[in-house]
């Protein structure tokens, strides 16, 4: 790997961003909206000492001065609760009732016995406090009489032992000013504390995610506490949702970091593939590249599949060794501060397209560039999108003699969709697929940022497409924000283009 930093700067594309220094792969940059002067108002309220999550003082290299996560004030923060609460009063039909919202954070979850998965905190409770604790929670209450509302954060009260083998923990003392909130208290006494809350408050309604809990320990009491009588429960999470969907400008930045260490992370897989190479390894390089430029981790198991096991759409065995005449199909992206890129590029073992893979490829590129353009033009709802890929499709492999030439549309839609049995566009964010109460039905906004990922799946034994072009699978995914104006291609950094890809598969010795 001696080479990655010669080639990784000589494939890296110039990007426009004002830069916070930091000794990582990565530069931080400043979000476009935020101020120096900002941050110096915000910075005194984040506490000093080692607590536990990384702040601006303890990760001055992780986290710019005045934040309370990379990127995001607890000013932000808290205009989401804000922003949430006076939401969902507006939406219910109880509005002179006390409300009670309660929205736990993920738990540990293990392998086996007392050995943890690497923790991965729940995207709404996150977005809602920037809080990485597990089993946290959060409680928002409004009184009925009240103009105003409390926030109670529930936190693991600091414990000598447990920190021995765990590490640091926050603790109560500090949590309200760290996070923003009116007050911390103990886990432990949240079972009493929503029993006492909710008989104290009747009649109210209690928020709360009853479908799928996030957190399974403290379902028993929520339920419990709603049997106490006068009390209606209600989902807040299609509301939180919707304002996930939308980022905001701070978000926006993350999200270019998140997409650029993930292209440059595709481009150096791309740079080391070689006849003989395994998945497994080219998998590691992308993990390799990831986190060496300031990625948590991957944003979710990789896809590396060659040759035929690209028609399997969800492959991530990544087992097998890489033949001269195969096409490797990538699909990978990464995380940073919890926001993650999610980008599929396809490209021959060779580093030299055959004449019918550059007919398929080149065939999927024109319907995803026709797609993105549909995106500014229309601004389409995503299941539209879909719709048109369909359509797109269809035409192209019509045109290219590959699907029959003498059956109607409704015929060819359906050949295409069986060919690409997949949505061609979702929501993209914190979560991997985002926001998914967010109905594919409604037209994309200026602040959105959306996959747009065509594909070709051709079995090896798919008798309805001519012997030559069977046995490959080709995803190009993009990841573009939606502005005003033209949507940007946040992963235009990642190389797509036929003759590209040709220079640069194969350049990189490892
Ligand atoms: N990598 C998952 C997806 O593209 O939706
Ligand atoms: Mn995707
Ligand atoms: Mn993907």
């Amino acid at each position: 790997m001696h080479t990655f930093r010669r080639f990784s700067s000589q494939l890296c594309v110039r990007y426009p961003r004002r830069l916070v220094k930091s000794p990582l792969g990565v530069n931080r940059c400043m979000s476009s909206t935020e101020k120096p002067s900002d941050l110096l108002i915000h910075s005194s309220k984040i506490p000093k000492g080692i607590l536990g999550q990384p702040t601006c003082h303890t990760h001055p290299h992780l986290i710019p001065n005045g934040q309370l996560t990379c990127g995001i004030t607890q000013q932000e923060y808290k205009e989401r609760r804000d922003s949430l609460l006076s939401k969902l009063l507006e939406e219910s039909e109880h509005i002179h009732k006390s409300h009670i919202l309660v929205i736990p954070a993920a738990c540990k979850q293990f392998m086996s016995d007392k050995i943890p998965y690497v923790f991965r905190q729940n995207s709404d409770f996150f977005y809602l406090t920037g809080c990485l604790e597990p089993s946290a929670i959060l409680v928002m209450v409004k009184l009925a009489l009240d103009a105003s509302y409390k926030t109670i954060l529930f936190v693991h009260e600091k414990d000598s032992h447990a920190e021995l083998w765990e590490g640091p923990r926050t603790g109560c003392s500090l949590a309200a000013s760290l996070f923003g909130a009116d007050e911390a208290r103990p886990v432990e006494n949240f079972n009493n504390y929503i029993h006492r809350i909710v008989s104290s408050t009747k009649p109210s309604v209690v928020w709360y995610q009853n479908e799928s809990p996030a957190n399974p320990e403290i379902h028993e009491s929520v339920r419990s506490a709603l049997r106490t009588g006068h009390v209606s429960l209600e989902e807040p999470q299609k509301y939180l949702h919707q304002m996930r969907v939308v980022k905001s400008p701070a978000e926006v930045e993350l999200m270019k970091e998140a997409c650029y260490i993930g292209s440059q992370s595709v481009n150096l897989a791309m740079a080391c593939t070689k006849p003989g190479i395994s998945e497994h390894a080219v998998s590691a390089i992308l993990e390799y590249s990831s986190r060496m430029s300031g990625a948590e981790h991957a944003a979710f198991p990789p896809v590396v599949a060659g040759g035929a096991r690209a028609t399997h759409i969800h492959y991530v065995a990544n087992n097998q060794i890489l033949n001269p005449e195969d096409m490797l199909l990538v699909d990978s992206g990464s995380q940073r501060w919890l926001y993650n890129s999610d980008i599929s590029r396809t490209w021959p073992v060779s580093g030299k397209f055959s004449k019918h893979h550059r007919i398929l490829y080149e065939l999927v590129l024109a319907v995803q560039k026709r797609l993105i353009e549909l995106l500014s033009e229309h601004r389409p709802p995503l299941d539209h999108l879909f719709d048109h890929m369909c359509r797109l499709l269809g035409m192209h492999l019509q045109q290219e003699g590959i699907l029959p030439r003498n059956i109607d549309n409704n015929e060819l839609i359906g050949k295409a969709y069986r060919l690409c049995p997949h949505h061609v566009s979702h929501y993209l964010g914190l979560d991997v697929h985002d926001a998914p109460l967010v109905r594919r039905r409604v037209p994309v906004r200026t602040g959105m940022i959306v996959t747009v990922e065509p594909g070709i799946y051709i079995r090896p034994d798919d008798e309805s497409v001519p012997p030559e072009f069977r046995g490959v699978g080709i995803r190009i995914e993009d990841d573009v924000l939606i502005t005003d104006g033209e949507p940007l291609i946040l992963t235009d950094a990642c190389v797509r283009e036929v003759d590209d890809i040709e220079a640069i598969v194969g350049k990189q010795s490892i």
